[in-house]
């Protein structure tokens, strides 16, 4: 079980646990505001965009060359940005913090 912290735009704190999936499925089945995942995680819309807390993002990983790809229209995109529904829930990423990086 991993237990996943949200930051939305509007500073609101949730903080939501699973153990399966990807980060942004588990975003909108919860109604994190600013996740929408319009193209249902094949990682062509950037509706899922956040960006991981610094200290956590050895935990999360880069992207893959598809996805930085996608990022690299993103304005607000850092070296901190990825994709939710490109990152797989597992038991290494208890603890960590996104920022929701859409409106
Ligand atoms: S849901 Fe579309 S890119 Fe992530």
């Amino acid at each position: 079980m991993a237990k996943i912290t949200f930051i939305t735009q509007s500073q609101e704190e949730i903080t939501l646990d699973d153990n399966s999936g990807s980060v942004m499925e588990l975003a909108t089945f919860h109604d994190v505001q600013g996740i929408e995942g319009n193209c249902g995680g094949v990682c062509s819309c950037a509706t899922c965009h956040v960006h991981v807390a610094p200290e956590d993002f050895d935990k999360v990983g880069k992207p893959d060359d598809m996805e930085t790809d996608i990022l690299e229209f993103e304005d607000n995109a850092t070296e901190f940005s990825r994709l939710s529904c490109q990152i797989e829930i597992t038991e290494e990423l208890d603890g960590i913090r996104l920022f929701v990086a859409n409106e």
